[in-house]
């Protein structure tokens, strides 16, 4: 009797001891019957392209990006990019087809399915995005995708959001309707879905405005994740959201969509999000 050789994949950052994406592609492997092998990659600040070739010449056969190299794995993979990771200018999922390396980015697309899940799928919802940097450029096309009746980024520095939608829209020019941006400080109007884009929950603060009348919104949605709710959310739940949620489910959804993509199978992202809930809830 022969063992089917575990195809392998990983995920590569700097730093990267801290990510769950073993965890998740070995469940989803579990979970459809799939032998793989899904390792941590720490590549050099400045070798990302060697660490990556290195890994496909051994006969690696996928990677997942994180952070800083998203937009070095996009022109990595330049001449083969999907509509998405073209329109985001960065990549997250990286894989072999015919000798040739492929580029694609999933983090919009698993953004999508959780806001789905949570009953507020963003089609004909008018949608505020904080954040104006590669989060938000991200996630936007895959929330104009989906259909949202207007799309409006708000950032800090102004003048960065506006950039980015320019920027959108110099791909997707029928979008000239949904599409506005603008500064933090100047934000009004009501909105149905809020997402967090900002960096701001990493170091504790909430980037929300206080004077922010939430009273419509069904969803405010921090791409970060932790074992407690984030600053964002406490903030939304005080002024009044109906529901809160962190970006624990954008990453198993943005895993799935990877893992779709290599394997050719969508497996159920429930089971494996309940599970690694409950080991963020034990990790110190
Ligand atoms: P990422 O890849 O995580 O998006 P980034 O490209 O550095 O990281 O972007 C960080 C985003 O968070 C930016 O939109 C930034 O606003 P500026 O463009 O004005 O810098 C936003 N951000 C970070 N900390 C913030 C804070 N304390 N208040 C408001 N916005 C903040």
């Amino acid at each position: 009797m022969t063992t089917a050789a575990a195809l392998r994949y990983g995920v590569i950052g700097n730093p990267i001891a801290h990510s769950q994406s073993p965890f998740i592609h070995h469940a989803f492997a579990r979970q459809t019957g799939i032998v793989l092998s899904y390792d941590r990659i720490h590549a050099p600040l400045d070798a990302f392209a060697a660490s990556a070739g290195a890994f496909f010449q051994a006969g690696g056969q996928g990677l997942n990006v994180t952070l800083p190299f998203k937009e070095e794995a996009w022109r990595l993979a330049q001449a083969r990019l999907s509509m998405t990771a073209r329109i985001a200018g960065a990549v997250n999922t990286l894989w072999m087809h015919k000798d040739a390396l492929h580029g694609c980015n999933t983090d919009g697309a698993g953004l999508v399915t959780d806001l789905q899940r949570l009953g507020a799928d963003p089609s004909g919802r008018r949608v505020l995005m904080l954040g104006a940097g590669g989060a938000a450029r991200g996630a936007a096309p895959a929330l104009l995708a989906a259909g949202c009746s207007q799309l409006h980024i708000a950032n800090r520095t102004a003048q960065r959001a506006t950039q980015l939608c320019a920027d959108l829209l110099a791909h997707l020019p029928n979008k000239d309707n949904e599409l506005s941006a603008g500064g933090l400080s100047s934000l009004d109007g009501q909105w149905d879905i809020i997402i967090n884009a900002t960096s701001g929950s990493l170091d504790g603060t909430s980037v929300l405005p206080q004077a922010l009348d939430l009273s419509r919104a069904i969803l405010a949605y921090d791409m970060v994740y932790g074992a407690q709710p984030t600053a964002f959310m406490a903030q939304a739940g005080s002024q009044g959201c109906r529901q809160c949620a962190d970006g624990l489910g954008m990453l198993v959804g943005q895993a799935a969509a990877s893992f779709a993509i290599w394997h050719g199978i969508t497996p159920d992202v429930a089971p494996v999000l309940t599970e690694l809930r409950e080991r963020l809830r034990h990790t110190p």
